[in-house]
């Protein structure tokens, strides 16, 4: 049962979806419910953060058990969702505090950026997912750096 990767991809779906709809009422000009669903997207953002590294702390990350041909693709792929979800991440705190000390010309300019960036970010996640656990059965738990470099 691979119960902890499956809840943390499963929050950073939930997330994406907040601010999707975030972003749709704002354009819509309805501040009130974009500032209720960011905020909803955020915290979703920081479950999957903290689930994400408790396993990552407590039993490490799982290696890739696909073919041997595909493993430099996957390991370039989850570096790139790693870069990807940093990137996300300082944006969103950034677009936060913005928000929050009602710079909103700037969180707008930023939060364009933010939402498009974790557009990405979780399908990156989940295709790293179904790749890891879905297409081939998963591998063995190694530290967090044997398995971003493939050790
Ligand atoms: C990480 C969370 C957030 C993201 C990703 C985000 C994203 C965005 C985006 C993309 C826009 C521009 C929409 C467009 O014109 O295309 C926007 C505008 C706006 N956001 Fe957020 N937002 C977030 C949190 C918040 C919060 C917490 C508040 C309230 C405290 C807020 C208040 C506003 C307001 C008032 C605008 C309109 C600004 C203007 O018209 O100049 N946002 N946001």
């Amino acid at each position: 049962m691979h119960i902890f990767p499956t809840i943390s991809t499963t929050f950073i779906v939930i997330s994406a979806i907040f601010v999707a709809f975030g972003w749709y009422h704002i354009v819509k000009g309805n501040e009130a419910l974009h500032k209720k669903l960011m905020i909803t997207g955020a915290v979703f953002a920081l479950l999957f953060f903290i689930v994400y590294m408790s396993r990552t702390i407590f039993e490490g990350n799982t290696e890739f058990n696909g073919p041997e041909g595909m493993k430099l693709f996957y390991q370039i792929f989850l570096t790139f969702h790693i870069i990807l979800a940093t990137v996300s991440a300082v944006f969103g705190i950034t677009t936060l505090v913005l928000a929050f000390k009602e710079k909103f010309a700037k969180h707008r300019k930023i939060g364009r950026i933010t939402a498009t960036l974790w557009m990405f970010t979780a399908p990156t996640g989940v295709l790293v997912y179904v790749l890891l656990y879905i297409l081939y059965p998963g591998g063995m738990s190694k530290p967090m750096l044997d398995v971003i470099f493939g050790w």
